[in-house]
């Protein structure tokens, strides 16, 4: 199957290193197909597809809080956690509702690429705060809150994208106090937490009363069966928040997704996909931190992406050009600005997307040829 690189790039495409999409675990297309065929033998399948349930059925729900629970225990009340179609969706609302019209939100300087979209669309201001290897520095955090009134903060502090930066716990729970203090939402977006299951507890455990919680299925499941889980802080703030949008059908989740999801967190097999893609990113990225030794390079055990920081006589620009004519394609730290403040000169690659771990070796390779490792 062509890489969506390949489409642009007139070379041979040998690895597309731009997009984070998870690596497809051996066992998943076997999984896929027996789910499918148990989904098709069923005798109420035809009711299946002419209902939908916003914000999900009981059962739904009851698969939603347990692919939670590792992160935020088995005590969130049921009408506290809504399933959505997906985290784009569910940061859009979120926006809407709890930033407004010409309101600010703050987040990390460099971030998730769609974020800067996501925020037009809602039509939000977005201020990016200075971070360092332990994610959003807290007194930038509190300038801002303190002169510039913000709403809301979206972070990402589990493997943040681009730059890997996994929050400790102390800074998690300074940031939770100062937003606290503010009265600054927290929108925790936790797309790859499920990955890092070392990690520290969210903020949404440490602060439930302030924090918007939002774990997708995208990166530890499959893309394509793309939902999002969101825990709001509590039964009423959920209600108020997404009970407006139950109205609109786009809202409610996909039947046949969430059927297949329901089903996969409730016999184990999302767990077992899950740590499949987790095993296989670590390969990934052991290969990333051996080949690209001499390097700069930010990474984590596992990463599904890493952030590859450049000398300053390497043009990133340049650096992107020339790779993209030897067939392997990585973005530039412009595409995760959320404002027009300067960005540092690196690029992400992305080890998740090639379909095998052969591309991703000689990806590697050419990028280490192309620096003079
Ligand atoms: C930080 C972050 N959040 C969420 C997502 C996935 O969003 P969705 O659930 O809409 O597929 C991504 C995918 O690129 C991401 O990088």
């Amino acid at each position: 199957m062509p890489e969506q690189a390949a489409l642009e790039a007139d070379a041979p495409i040998v690895a597309d290193f731009t997009r984070s999409i998870p690596p497809t675990p051996p066992i998943f297309r076997a999984r896929l197909s027996a789910s499918l065929s148990e989904l098709a033998a069923n005798p109420h399948l035809d009711m299946l597809v002419r209902t939908s349930a916003s914000g999900g059925t009981p059962s739904d729900q009851e698969a939603g809080l347990k692919w939670l629970e590792p992160k935020l225990g088995d005590q969130i009340a049921t009408g506290r956690m809504t399933v959505t179609n997906g985290t784009q969706g569910a940061v859009l609302l979120l926006l809407e509702a709890l930033v407004g019209q010409n309101g600010l939100l703050l987040t990390e300087a460099l971030s998730w690429g769609a974020l800067r979209e996501i925020g037009r669309r809602a039509h939000v201001r977005i201020k990016g705060l200075p971070i360092d290897d332990d994610g959003i520095i807290p007194d930038a955090f509190e300038a801002a809150c303190r002169d510039l009134r913000p709403k809301a903060l979206y972070c990402n502090p589990t493997d943040q994208n681009p730059t890997t930066a996994i929050m400790s716990e102390t800074r998690r729970r300074q940031i939770a106090e100062i937003a606290r203090h503010y009265g600054v939402a927290i929108i925790e977006d936790d797309a790859l937490g499920r990955l890092h299951p070392g990690s520290p507890a969210p903020i949404a455990s440490i602060a439930p009363d302030i924090t918007w919680y939002v774990m997708g299925l995208t990166k530890c499941v499959a893309q394509g069966l793309r939902l999002a889980y969101v825990a709001g802080p509590s039964v009423a703030d959920t209600q108020r928040v997404i009970g407006p949008a139950h109205k609109l059908s786009f809202w409610a989740p996909n039947p046949l997704t969430t059927a297949i999801a329901t089903r996969w967190i409730g016999d184990g097999t999302a767990e077992e996909i899950c740590t499949a893609i987790r095993h296989e990113s670590k390969k990934r990225e052991e290969l990333a931190s051996s080949l690209l030794s001499g390097a700069d390079l930010v990474s984590k055990p596992g990463a599904m992406h890493v952030w590859l920081r450049l000398p300053p006589e390497q043009d990133r620009h340049q650096l992107v050009a020339s790779l993209k004519d030897k067939g392997v394609a990585i973005r530039p730290a412009e595409l995760f600005a959320v404002d027009d403040t300067p960005v540092p000169n690196a690029v992400r690659l992305s080890l998740s997307s090639p379909l095998d771990r052969s591309h991703v070796e000689q990806g590697l390779r050419i990028i280490a040829a192309a620096l003079k490792l």
